[in-house]
């Protein structure tokens, strides 16, 4: 007997590096019951990295060959929902298998700060503010999953407030949003907007 084709309910987590992706995608794997993958460990353990770049600490993945191998895994997997993190989630997941994106965003004040206790400094804590302030995983979203995605401002939240802001969304209790953060005004009216675009 042919077996039935079950559907997944697919929420990616994306979001600009140190945002609080990985925080808020296991807290809500636990509250979904879900199956967990973080991308980059996915990348890792599938050999799917072409280049690693050590001074800005950041690797070149195979894109193509990632898409294939997670369509794979989410077709095998035994759970109906599965939670992708990865700040490039968005882009390497087939559209057909995605049912939500959330687009984690903080304020670059604050986004800063979580950046530099991780470490970041120089232009990899720049370039990665200036994404932010621009929107690029936001961008990125929408290109590949317009209709589908939520953007979630998690400024001041605990991870848990923005777990159930997400549970909210996926039970249509609160509406998805896109569109609403906009940094760059926030920054310019508080005339700190040139310190955080300066060239790196
Ligand atoms: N809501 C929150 N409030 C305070 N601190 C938080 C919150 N969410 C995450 N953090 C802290 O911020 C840091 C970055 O969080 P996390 O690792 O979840 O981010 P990430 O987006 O997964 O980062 P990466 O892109 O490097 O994987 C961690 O030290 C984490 O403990
Ligand atoms: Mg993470």
């Amino acid at each position: 007997m042919p077996q039935a084709v079950v559907m997944k309910h697919v929420i990616l987590i994306t979001g600009t590096p140190c945002v609080g992706k990985t925080t808020v995608a296991k807290a809500l794997t636990t509250k979904l019951n879900a199956q967990y993958i973080n991308l980059t460990d996915y990348a890792k353990q599938n050999n799917l990295i072409i280049e690693e770049d050590p001074e800005r600490c950041t690797t070149v993945i195979n894109e193509e060959a990632m898409q294939e191998n997670l369509g794979a895994t989410i077709d095998a997997s035994e759970n109906g929902t599965i939670v992708i993190d990865g700040h490039y989630a968005a882009a390497v997941i087939p559209e057909e298998q995605v049912a939500q994106v959330f687009v984690l965003r903080r304020n670059p004040v604050e986004l800063k700060s979580f950046m530099e206790k991780r470490g970041y400094s120089g232009s990899k804590l720049w370039e990665n503010l200036q994404a932010e302030i621009i929107d690029v995983c936001l961008g990125e979203a929408v290109q590949f999953h317009a209709g589908r995605v939520c953007e979630l401002d998690a400024t001041g939240k605990t991870p848990e407030q923005v777990v159930e802001e997400i549970v909210e969304v996926l039970e249509k209790r609160i509406s998805c949003r896109v569109g609403t953060i906009d940094w760059m005004g926030t920054l310019e009216k508080e005339g700190i907007l040139d310190q955080y675009l300066k060239p790196m």
